[in-house]
């Protein structure tokens, strides 16, 4: 039994998410989380709202509210949607939580001590219609590197880059639209991370089984010309952790709070110190995550977020972690995605297109949307969501394969037997080929899900699936049952040991029909199978179930063509 610490990129507070966040952070570290737990490791798995910054001030604005009202609602609102879709969270934190503002405070001083922060007088964008400093999404304009022109003031969503505002060529206030822009003088902390650049380098390089996408984005931005040039961690806005150094006032930076992207990873060290509170429990329960002197050295810690995210995880995270002196875990590996595409365009949150989390739940349960996102995450590259897709998928691996499979199984021996497993017979050639067959799919399934390989995991767990289904149409218990109902009982037997071993192999990715499909067989047991042979014999002759309600509905054609109507326009 090992230790894992998972955490999820942070959701951005502003609004509700799309599946294309979904399956790039959340969902793949919940399978993760639920496949480990399975496997009797002890795991702590951490995500947050991330709560600062211009996108939380200029969507509380909108919404008129004042900023922290509308992060507590928005967080509600989250926290909802996030159980919705079974994510098993041991803490769903804050980033502008007590515990975060003393963190981030705490890591400027350290990382100020080690003479790794510079005091800048720099010049920003001012606003003269908007009265104010337009600091990153305030400002919106053309990125230099690729010319998208909806590039923000901080980062290009098109191809990633992180940018300053004054780096955008034609800029405009996303709050007023202004182009009556001015550049003034203000005072900033800067992160010395350049002078940590061997470090991270020599990190990045130990790294051997991270993915590519992951390495190839971190060693871009850190040899592409400025990728790792030192980085302002202090705004100019009202909303945010105000700059302090550790306890002490900082001189010169009264009213100023740090950069959203300097506190929001720190966060996830806060979330486990909001963990341990909020289940009354001591530091040291939550610093044995964190604390390489406290015991996290046999932790192993695990990121999970999109391609947009690397840079900030790979570069500046880690310069604030290392650069604080202090033994704080790093993270071990990071498994990044692409984006998902929605039906021949992209997702997109500012202008509404695609499924949001929550009209996905009003559609259909959870199960749905984790079985067709994870079995098709964009890993390799991106992959897309279209109506058609998710129809076959549903339809064919979840209800003609595993549904059809339960339904079948326990309607059958209901029907000759009576709702107890049956006794009688015994296993020949077919069960043990099977049972063979299982094991050897079982191992590579294990092997996948260790490497997170999110959709060949997927793939072998249908396999899995379909193993079971042929065997019940070869052998045809219904058949059987005519001639030598002993040796239908001995192959309903274990077609009814396999409901049980399908439901413990497929909750991390369909954690209710799981649930429902144990409950069906009222099997208090669901510990991970190690012996294939003993553990298609747990359920005995003579242990009484339920035959369970239908798993998973069609989506039928109408249904697949009223949603794709209804979801082809933007959200308003
Ligand atoms: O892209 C996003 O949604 C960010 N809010 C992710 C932050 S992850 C972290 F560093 F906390
Ligand atoms: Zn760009």
């Amino acid at each position: 039994m090992a230790r894992h610490l998972i955490t999820s990129a942070i959701p951005y507070i502003n609004g509700i998410k799309h599946l294309g966040n979904l399956v790039g952070s959340q969902l793949p570290a919940d399978l993760y989380a639920r496949y480990l737990r399975g496997r009797g490791h002890e795991v702590l798995f951490l995500c947050a709202t991330d709560e600062h910054g211009t996108p939380a001030e200029l969507a509380a604005a909108k919404a008129g509210m004042p900023v922290a009202e509308y992060c507590a609602q928005m967080h509600q609102t989250q926290a909802k949607i996030a159980e919705g879709f079974a994510m098993s969270f041991d803490h769903f934190g804050r980033s502008s939580s007590p515990e975060n503002h003393r963190l981030t405070q705490h890591f400027a001083g350290k990382l100020a001590e080690a003479g790794l922060i510079a005091e800048v007088t720099e010049s920003q964008v001012y606003s003269n219609a908007d009265g104010r400093f337009l600091p990153d999404r305030y400002i919106e304009g053309t990125c230099p590197e690729c010319g998208y022109d909806k590039a923000r003031g901080d980062q290009c969503e098109n191809c990633t880059k992180q940018l300053d505002p004054t780096d955008l060529i034609d800029p405009r206030s996303a709050v007023s639209g202004s182009t009556d822009l001015e550049v003034r003088e203000t005072k900033h902390l800067y992160l010395r991370q350049s002078a940590l650049k061997d470090n991270l380098d020599a990190w990045i390089d130990s790294k051997t089984d991270w993915p590519v996408l992951t390495t190839s984005i971190a060693k871009k931005w850190l040899h592409d010309g400025d990728g790792l040039r030192d980085r302002g961690i202090t705004r100019d806005l009202d909303w945010g952790i105000p700059v302090r150094r550790g306890d002490a006032e900082w001189p010169g930076m009264e009213g100023k709070v740090f950069y959203v992207w300097f506190d929001a990873p720190i966060e996830y060290i806060a979330c486990a110190d909001e963990w341990a509170k909020a289940n009354g429990l001591d530091d040291a329960a939550w610093q044995r995550w964190w604390r390489t002197d406290m015991g996290a050295d046999d932790v192993r810690y695990t990121q999970f977020m999109g391609k947009d995210n690397v840079p900030f995880h790979t570069l500046s995270f880690p310069a604030t972690i290392l650069g604080s002196g202090e033994p704080w875990k790093m993270v071990d590996h990071l498994k990044s995605f692409n984006y998902l595409n929605y039906d021949g365009g992209q997702f997109s949150t500012s202008q509404g297109r695609g499924i949001f989390m929550d009209q996905a739940l009003e559609l259909l349960p959870a199960d749905y949307w984790r079985w067709w996102l994870l079995s098709h995450a964009p890993e390799s590259s991106d992959s897309e969501f279209t109506w058609e897709n998710f129809q076959t998928s549903v339809n064919k691996d979840l209800a003609d394969v595993l549904g059809n499979f339960v339904s079948r199984i326990t309607k059958f021996c209901r029907s000759k037997f009576g709702e107890a497993v049956p006794d009688g017979g015994s296993w020949g050639p077919a069960e043990h080929q099977l049972i063979e067959e299982l094991a050897a799919r079982v191992a590579k399934y294990e092997a996948l899900m260790e490497t997170m390989d999110v959709r060949k995991s997927a793939q072998e767990l249908r396999a899995i699936w379909v193993a079971g289904n042929e065997y019940l149409q070869s052998v045809a218990p219904w058949t059987t049952f005519k001639t030598d109902p002993a040796q239908a009982a001995a192959q309903t037997r274990l077609g009814l040991n396999l409901v049980r071993l399908y439901a413990v192999l497929s909750a991390p990715f369909i954690p209710g029909a799981a649930a429902n499909m144990l409950t069906g067989m009222h099997a208090s047991d669901a510990t991970w199978p190690e012996d294939m042979m003993q553990y298609l014999n747990a359920l005995a002759p003579g242990h009484a179930f339920t035959t369970p309600p239908v798993l998973f509905a069609k989506i039928t054609d109408e249904e697949r063509d009223s949603w794709q109507t209804r979801f082809a326009g933007t959200r308003s």
